[in-house]
C-alpha cells in the first residue's frame, strides 16, 4: 500500500498552470479561486509553450505572472528543465496541466513526484491522446464525461481523481459532445484540486481515497488500512 498527500510547504498553496491553447479550464480555476471555492490557494504562474496561447494573454490580463518557453524544435528534456525552473522560481507546489499539449519528460515527473494534475477529456482508459471526444463519440459510446488524474509517465494514465460522466444524446455530434464534456470539466477540476490540496486521502495502488472512507474492496479487510 502506498501512501501519499502533497506537502504543502508555503501558504497559501501555490499553483503553476501548464498551458497550450485557449486556457478555459485555467480561467475556470482562476474563477473558482476568486469566488472563494479554493480557499488557500494561489496561482503562481501560468506557463505556455506557445507564445500566443490566448490562454496566455487570458492570464496577462488577469493581472498573473505568466511565463513562455517555447518548445517548438527543442529538445523535451532541455524545454521541460526551462519550465522546471520557472515552476521553481514561483516556489510552485502542485502543477495543473490545461490544455498543455507536451508529453512530459521523466525528470519533469520525477521532478514534482505526485504533484502533477492532468484533465482529459474522456472517462479514461477509454479514449486516451489526441480528440478523445471525436474518439469517444465516433466510437458510439452512451456515456462520456473527463477525468483528473495525476500524471505518471505514461499517456493519460496516472491515478483517477475523479470523473465526470454524461450521457451522449441522440441529437449530439461531436462538437456538442465536447462542448458539454468541457462544461464538466470546468467543475471537475476545481473539485479535484480541492480533494488533493485538503490533503485528506491516500493512493490505494491506483485508487484515490478521501481519508476517513473504507472503500468497498477495503472493508473486508479493514486491518489493512493505514492509520
Ligand atoms: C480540454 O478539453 C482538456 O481536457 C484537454 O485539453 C483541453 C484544453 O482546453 N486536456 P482549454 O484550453 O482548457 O480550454
Amino acid at each position: 500500500m502506498e501512501k501519499m498527500s502533497i506537502a504543502v510547504n508555503s501558504s497559501p498553496l501555490k499553483l503553476g498552470v501548464l498551458l497550450s491553447g485557449r486556457g478555459s479550464n485555467f480561467l475556470a480555476i482562476a474563477g473558482s479561486i476568486r469566488e472563494g471555492r479554493l480557499p488557500g490557494v494561489e496561482i503562481a504562474v501560468v506557463v505556455s509553450n506557445v507564445a500566443d496561447a490566448p490562454g496566455i494573454g487570458a492570464a496577462q490580463e488577469l493581472g498573473l505572472p505568466t511565463a513562455v518557453f517555447v518548445s517548438k524544435g527543442r529538445p523535451r528534456a532541455e524545454l521541460d528543465a526551462d519550465v522546471i525552473g520557472g515552476l521553481r522560481e514561483h516556489r510552485v507546489d502542485l502543477v495543473i496541466l490545461a490544455g498543455y499539449m507536451r508529453l512530459l519528460s521523466p525528470g519533469f515527473i520525477a521532478a514534482f513526484q505526485n504533484r502533477i494534475l492532468n484533465i482529459h477529456p474522456s472517462l479514461l482508459p477509454a479514449f486516451p491522446g489526441l480528440e478523445a471526444q471525436t474518439q469517444a463519440f465516433e466510437y458510439g459510446v452512451k456515456v462520456a464525461g473527463c477525468t483528473v488524474h495525476f500524471v505518471d509517465e505514461h499517456l493519460d494514465h496516472g491515478v483517477i481523481i475523479l470523473q465526470r460522466a454524461i450521457a451522449v444524446l441522440e441529437t449530439d455530434d461531436a462538437h456538442s459532445l465536447a462542448g458539454r464534456i468541457l462544461a464538466e470539466e470546468h467543475a471537475a477540476y476545481t473539485e479535484a484540486i480541492a480533494r488533493v490540496v485538503s490533503g485528506a486521502y491516500e493512493i490505494r495502488g491506483r485508487r484515490f481515497v478521501p481519508r476517513g472512507t473504507s472503500g468497498a474492496a477495503d472493508a473486508a479487510s479493514p486491518q489493512s488500512l493505514p492509520e
